[in-house]
């Protein structure tokens, strides 16, 4: 590519992006913000607003989900999320609840925002979208400030209640000693003309946006948080003045923004104290001998079970504690949702193989199923199903067990099981195992098993975890195979089924009326084929004596609909359409069995396999080789000896 169009592109990007932004002095700032006084908005409505920008919508009536998952409750949906994050409603409206109220200056406003949940169930996933949120939005701070304070901390405090009527905004919080000294030494005290930007938020630059990770207690220094003293200009100046402070800690690098605190709970105690004071008194402590330095940012902790557990029991963390509102983001417990996520996954990764159909839904139903309790009111595998919003059907019934009972069982659930991590693994191992570049359920559950023999280290979950893939699942994935297979072939070979109802029911017309059938082909008068119609009838269980009732119940209920002008088909009677179905899979069946085992083939056998990969590859998503497994293990597995 010539070189002249990489620089267009740039120039191009360049223009638009200076030309917009903002630069004044206060009171330019001040005319701006009595037109809009939302600029001069706080973090927490800053980040709820943008959040909201995305669009919020209520869960729809008619989406299943309302009344199966969440028992008819107006959650509410956001867009900003909702295609990243999956079977998280729950968590998101919490999170926004907290960011709501804590913009209208509630006492959730000082306090810290902790996502507690197990190894990735999405904490650290959820933060960064949170933070991506605010990345490109702009905001007006102070010139040369390195908190890059809110301007209107510049009215001065007698004033403040003037300014404030006129802008109809409050206004808490004071200029940071870096800027104090600016407005005294280079602007004389006239706040009026210091200098006003408009600049984005943006994590790289660290404006606004900063995130600190657990530190261990050796190298643990609070500078991580609020900056230092840079000893190197101290001979320069004296010990207090702001010219030897290097504001760039966390809370400074991400005031007016969000402050991420990584698995927050293994940091020192005296750590955690100023966390403490920067979202309660609002103020953080200065390197060196000044005052405490305002600070207004969304301060937002993770950390998992174990460690929170382990907080909480210290008695001397009670103050702690009671700052902090805490959000549980547990595991997701709909398989539908868990699906989603790995699918997202594999997306962004440079996965570029054949994923079989069911292969994500089986390494689903095992993260999922690992993760449930067992229930005194079902089986795991129907609690699974309900908690994924499906109909259990027992005995032409659907079973009544209501999810909310279930809930209440055990209310810990999502805590602990399997993570998505380790399906991930397993789903890349199975991928790397793979010679024909794809993965299918077989392959999954067999990469599952491995590792869960070679990770499980306790004993009790590792047998559980073996009986889930070894039998639980595969028997589930057995059953959705079977109906699959029925499903494509029936609809495949409606033309074939149509053949033989109107063959069957000119045999058993002939049979009842003691006629002859005239052939469709040959035009011959011939005797009705008992042998044909038996095959048929065995497909039902209608042997023996029973045949003849059947026959002419058959006859007398179609020759009723068709006096009444109905059209009939082979799906009108209800037992014949069983039956012919059941002939027709059991063909599929023989076929099958015989391409895939034996090597003695005709070529009429091996026509009829390949129009089965056809159809499997056209209308369910296999490829050749896919569809050639499935049959291959539907033969070995579904139709032994039948
Ligand atoms: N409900 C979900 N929706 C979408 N993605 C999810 C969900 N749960 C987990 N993930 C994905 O799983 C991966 C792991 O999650 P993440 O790293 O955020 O976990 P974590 O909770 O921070 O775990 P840890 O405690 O180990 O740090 C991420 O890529 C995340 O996007
Ligand atoms: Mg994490």
């Amino acid at each position: 590519m010539p070189k002249d169009k990489f620089l267009k592109l740039i120039e191009g990007q360049r223009k638009t992006r200076g030309s917009k932004k903002f630069a004044g002095v206060f009171l330019d700032y001040l005319e701006l913000v009595s037109q809009n006084p939302d600029i001069a908005k706080l973090s927490h409505k800053r980040l709820y607003d943008v959040i909201v920008s995305h669009g919020v919508d209520e869960i729809d009536d008619s989406d299943p989900r309302k009344y199966k998952i969440f028992e008819g409750d107006p959650v509410k949906v956001y867009d900003y999320f909702s295609d990243e994050f999956f079977g998280m409603e729950r968590v998101i409206s919490n999170l926004m609840r907290f960011l709501r109220s804590a913009s209208l200056r509630g006492e959730e406003s000082r306090q810290v925002l902790l996502l507690m949940g197990p190894v990735g169930a999405g904490k650290s996933a959820l933060t960064e979208h949170i933070k991506a949120s605010l990345e490109g939005e702009s905001f007006f701070h102070l010139a040369g400030d390195p908190q890059q304070g809110e301007p209107l901390h510049l009215i001065p405090r007698s004033l403040r209640n003037k300014f404030e009527k006129m802008l109809g905004i409050k206004v808490d919080g004071d200029i940071s000693p870096v800027a104090r000294f600016k407005l005294l030494d280079e602007l004389g005290g006239k706040y009026e003309i210091f200098p006003v930007v408009e600049s984005t938020f943006s994590q790289r630059a660290r404006r606004g946006i900063a995130s600190v990770p657990p530190m261990d207690a050796n190298s643990q220094d609070v500078s991580v948080l609020i900056g230092s003293e840079d000893i190197s200009k101290l001979d320069k100046y004296p010990e207090d003045d702001p010219r030897i402070l290097s504001l760039n800690g966390a809370f400074n690098v991400g005031n007016r923004g969000i402050v991420e605190l990584i698995e927050v709970f293994k940091n020192e105690i005296e750590f955690l104290h100023t966390v403490i004071t920067a979202t309660q008194e609002k103020r953080i402590p200065s390197p060196g001998k000044h005052d405490m330095i305002f600070f207004d940012g969304v301060i937002i902790a993770h950390c998992n079970e174990a460690e929170w557990n382990r907080f909480r029991s210290e008695h001397t963390n009670e103050a702690i504690l009671d700052r902090i509102v805490k959000i549980n983001v547990p595991y997701v417990l709909e398989i539908n949702q868990e699906v989603k996520i790995y699918r997202k996954q594999i997306k962004k990764s440079d996965f570029q193989s054949h994923i079989a159909p069911h292969t994500l839904e089986v390494a689903s139903m095992f993260s999922v199923m690992s993760r449930l309790a067992k229930s005194q009111k079902c089986d795991i595998v129907t609690k699974m199903k309900i908690y994924n919003g499906d109909d259990v059907i027992e005995k032409g019934r659907v079973k009544k067990i209501d999810i909310k009972d279930l809930r209440e069982e055990s209310r810990d659930e999502g805590m602990s099981g399997i993570s998505t991590r380790f399906i991930m693994k397993a789903l890349d191992s199975a991928l790397s195992d793979s010679e024909k570049n794809m993965i299918t359920p077989n392959s999954v559950l067999e990469s599952l098993i491995r590792q869960v023999k070679d990770h499980v280290i306790d004993e009790e979950d590792r047998d559980r975890y073996l009986e889930l893939l070894q039998k639980i699942i595969r028997e589930e994935y057995l059953k959705i195979l079977e109906n699959e297979i029925a499903k494509a072939f029936i609809a495949a070979y409606e033309e074939q089924a149509q053949s033989l109802f109107d063959s069957y029911l000119d045999n058993a017309e002939c049979y009842t009326n003691r006629t002859t059938v005239k052939d469709r082909v040959t035009k011959e008068d011939r005797e009705p084929d008992e042998l044909f119609m038996k095959s048929i009838e065995e497909c039902i269980g209608i042997v023996g004596s029973s045949t003849d009732g059947f026959r002419s119940d058959v006859t007398a209920y179609m020759f009723a609909k068709m006096r009444r002008g109905e059209k009939i088909n082979f799906t009108s009677y209800g037992p014949l359409r069983e039956a012919i179905e059941t002939y027709l899979i059991t063909s599929v069946k023989d076929i099958a069995r015989i391409v895939t085992r034996s090597k003695s083939r005709d070529s009429d056998q091996k026509k009829k396999y390949s129009e089965m990969i056809q159809t499997l590859m056209d209308d369910y998503g296999y490829n050749e080789d896919s569809a050639e497994e499935v049959l291959t293990f539907a033969a070995n597995n579904l139709w032994r000896d039948s």
